[in-house]
């Protein structure tokens, strides 16, 4: 018999911790959507009280959801908690995940507690979130390097207090398959009543190990994983839900356990964040990245198109690859665009969004003779952005790039509203229009990273930009698109420098 697998996405709370990966409001409910289509069990949907706009993320998100349990992280105090109790409220089916660390040196030298300390914390955790609501997850954060005897006491103390599902996360990602699966077949062996809760586990990528050992616990036990899209995380990131869900889709055989997830909204979901954190796909990146189904070498071709499964163990299109379908051209009218965007599960805000977003759409079309899924996520980006202040907007710029020459730009920007006019000369067409931007600006902001990707293929794709800026310890990604990738490029800053000009200030749940 096949056993259900919940999938719990934190994508918008692990995920969002990667540098830059900071989402607003309006994108986050966007991925929301887009995960509730997926169909994820549970949607971590931030940490309510790192700032009154994560917590405010996660109210509308659970008064828009409603086919996923949404959830917030809080650490084990009160204050947390009812911070995310008040968040979760609205949400049809509402979870609290509460955790405090177990590990020797996390409870010294972090936390400065004693074993005892902690897991009277736990204890009183546990019981006040389920003043909120039944579903109240615990997670003994550091599990990894925690003691075993100990933890299986915080485990059986919690399920007590009213715990339903426990998670044991390897928050460094120290652990190997065979170790971590072990662990799990322990905890669920020793720790008393552990058939009464569901158990969960949480895996780090720092070993590149992530995905291998959150399979590792299903097969010793575990019946909820913990994974992002396209394996967003801090650091080296999480296990990545796309490949958890196919190894267990593809191996049923193997693991006994299925999930409900529509896998053909795979792709889809994978480009929508990549857009939106400004996080690339790497092309050879396993079921989303842009080769992960093609086939180079003559002899795999020959043998699939005799027979596709020589070399293919799963279909493309199952995991939404053909989802890019052409979506709308030059004649379409508003009416279809609309129609289109509510398919996609974009909601913009009010009448005037929706007409800028048409208008830019009609550009779009007169300069690309094929607009697809893709095209339409990237061009709305900007308009559904509705609680990022907007400083800098581009008006227009040119930029003379010759061979011989030094490549020069001007840059037309408004400031507030106010415009202005910059000037500049680089190595290369976008090194001109940033140094241009920067003689006006003067930010004072580091460039981390400049990478373009192009948003389908063909020369005449739009180019989707991301540029990382860091200034005073703050990261922030920038995005922009156009079939000028110049022009995408310019855009990127600007988002950029209105992200750091937004001071969107959080704390970090582990802090
Ligand atoms: O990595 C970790 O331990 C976490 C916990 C908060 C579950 O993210
Ligand atoms: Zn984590």
């Amino acid at each position: 018999m096949t056993e259900r697998l919940y999938i719990f996405d934190t994508t918008l709370r692990d995920g969002e911790q990667s540098p830059g990966a900071s989402m607003t409001r309006d994108e986050k409910l966007r991925i929301a959507r887009q995960l509730e289509k997926l169909g994820v069990d549970i949607i971590e949907a931030g940490f309510a009280a790192a700032s009154p706009g994560d917590a405010q993320a996660i109210r509308t998100i659970a008064e828009h959801i409603k086919t996923s349990t949404v959830c917030s992280l809080a650490r084990a105090n009160e204050k947390d908690i009812r911070a995310a109790g008040d968040a979760v409220r609205p949400a049809q089916s509402a979870r609290i995940h509460t955790f405090i660390a177990t590990s020797p040196i996390h409870m010294e030298k972090k936390l400065r507690m004693t074993p005892d300390q902690v897991l009277e914390r736990a204890v009183a955790a546990v019981k006040l979130a389920r003043e909120y609501t039944d579903d109240v997850e615990f997670s003994a954060e550091d599990a990894v390097r925690s003691d075993l005897d100990f933890l299986c006491r915080v485990f059986e103390a919690v399920i007590t207090a009213g715990a339903r599902t426990v998670n044991v996360p390897d928050t460094v990602g120290y652990s190997i398959p065979a170790l971590w699966g072990e662990r799990m077949r322990q905890l669920i062996e020793r720790v008393p009543n552990a058939d009464k809760v569901i158990w969960s586990t949480h895996c780090h990528n720092d070993l590149g190990m992530a995905v291998a050992n959150s399979l590792a616990a299903v097969m010793g036990g575990a019946r909820q994983v913990e994974c992002t899209i396209n394996g967003l995380g801090e650091r080296a990131g999480n296990a990545s839900l796309e490949e958890i869900v196919m190894a267990v889709r593809t191996r049923r055989d193997v693991f006994g356990c299925d999930t409900r997830i529509d896998t053909t909204q795979i792709v889809p979901t994978s480009k929508l964040v990549s857009t939106i954190t400004g996080y690339p796909v790497q092309p050879n990146k396993a079921i989303v990245g842009a080769n992960a189904f093609a086939h180079e070498s003559g002899i795999h071709q020959d043998g699939v198109l005799k027979h596709r499964e020589t070399y293919e163990i799963m279909r493309a299109e199952d995991v939404g690859w053909n989802a890019n379908r052409l979506t709308l051209g030059k004649l379409s009218g508003r009416n279809a665009f609309k129609t289109k965007l509510a398919e996609l599960g974009i909601v913009l805000d009010g009448e005037e969004a929706l007409n800028a977003a048409f208008a830019r759409f009609k550009e779009l079309a007169d300069k690309k003779r094929e607009i697809f899924d893709e095209d339409l996520q990237a061009l709305v980006s900007d308009e559904t952005s509705a609680d990022e202040r907007e400083r800098y907007k581009l008006v227009s710029m040119r930029v003379v790039s010759e061979t011989g020459e030094t490549p020069n730009a001007k840059v037309v920007f408004a400031d507030d509203g106010v415009e202005k006019e910059a000037r500049g000369e680089g190595s290369g067409p976008v090194d001109a229009a940033f140094k241009a931007l920067e003689s006006v600006v003067q930010s004072d902001a580091d460039l981390l990273l400049y990478s373009v990707n192009n948003i389908t293929s063909g020369t005449d794709a739009q180019g989707e930009v991301t540029v990382r800026l860091a200034k005073a310890g703050r990261v922030v990604n920038g995005q922009g698109a156009d079939t000028d990738i110049v022009v995408a490029s310019v855009k990127a800053y600007l988002h950029a420098l209105n992200k750091l000009d937004s001071k969107l200030e959080r704390a970090h749940p582990q802090v």
